[in-house]
């Protein structure tokens, strides 16, 4: 078990911003070295230049994970800094700026957050897994899943919730496999929250690639976090925020826990989680989805 985190090496991807910048910062006050990859190199070079400022070991490797050979690029160089790697972060997402219904979102929508947040893992645990069990020492797995999808769908955002539904599965499989291959590597599935976070999440769409451009303009703007935060009103909940320093604790402490499920305790979730169960052990229609239907 990953007790002691100083001077092990941490990878974290969508490193430049948000929850991957915040665990990237935790990770380097346990005294972690940390590689933050991230598709944005401006962003990325800020963040790297700004925690090297105050004193910790970070270096930043421009990746996209959408595309293989780049997330093997990425290992190479981590292994080149810094030789072994203990800690793989698979987070980067995006918010797929699908409109309308299921049946009415673009192909390139699907492509895009299936791409990055799918793939993205799958891209990591094939470059990095390999590498964690051959060099032996103790290691530790996080992917980045949603509670939309991950515990159940908010219904207006069906790639998003089926992205963080596969993150949630794939990593279920992995928990599993490595437990039965005895080897000394944990994985958890994360849940950021309990409540809203203020990340670049919102405005993931403006730096879609061009491989994924929209078909056809938008008709609606994309939703601000404010917008979000309103449907989140209109739907009944007492909207809070959550620190996304609080979320990076909760990954240090899963790992040295090697807790599988990092999933903050919350009313609203637990309520998600039971209804959902319910209405599959009764075989009755899915109602708990209304909640979210907005
Ligand atoms: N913000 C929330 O409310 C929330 C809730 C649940 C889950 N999440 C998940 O948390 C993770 C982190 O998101 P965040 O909220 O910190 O948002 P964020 O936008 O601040 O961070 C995501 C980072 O991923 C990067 N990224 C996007 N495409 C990439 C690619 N192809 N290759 C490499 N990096 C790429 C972005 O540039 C960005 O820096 C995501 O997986 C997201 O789905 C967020």
């Amino acid at each position: 078990v990953l007790q002691e985190l100083a001077g092990k090496t941490a990878v974290v991807t969508g490193g430049a911003s948000g929850i991957g910048r915040a665990m990237g910062v935790r990770f380097a006050q346990e005294g972690m070295r940390v590689v933050l990859a991230d598709v944005v190199a401006d962003s990325l070079d800020a963040t790297v230049a700004e925690l090297t400022e105050r004193g910790h070991d970070v270096t930043g490797v421009v990746t996209d994970v959408t595309k293989y050979d780049s997330v093997e690029a990425l290992r190479e160089g981590a292994v080149a800094t810094y030789g072994a790697v203990h800690v793989l972060c698979n987070n980067a997402g995006v918010g797929s700026g699908a409109e309308g219904h299921v049946w009415e979102h673009e192909l390139s929508d699907w492509r895009w957050a299936l791409d990055v947040n799918v793939w993205g893992v799958i891209h990591g645990l094939n470059a990095f897994l390999p590498h964690m069990l051959e060099h032996g020492e103790a290691g530790h797995v996080v992917n980045t899943s949603s509670g939309n999808g991950g515990i159940s769908p908010i219904p207006s955002t069906p790639v998003y919730a089926v992205t963080k539904a596969s993150v949630t599965m794939i990593s279920e499989c992995l928990y599993e496999q490595l437990r039965q291959l005895d080897a000394d590597i944990g994985a958890s599935v994360l849940y950021p929250g309990p409540n809203m976070l203020r990340t670049g999440l919102y405005e993931a769409w403006r730096h879609r690639p061009d491989e994924y451009a929209k078909e056809r303009p938008r008709t609606t703007p994309y939703a601000t976090i404010e917008d979000v935060e309103e449907m989140m009103r209109k739907a009944g909940v007492d909207v809070q925020y959550t620190p996304v320093e609080e979320v990076a604790a909760r990954v240090v402490d899963a790992i040295r826990a090697r807790d599988f499920w990092i999933l903050p305790p919350s009313e609203r979730t637990d309520e998600q989680i039971q209804a959902r169960a319910d209405s599959m052990l009764k075989r009755e229609n899915p109602a708990y989805l209304q909640v979210y239907a907005g």
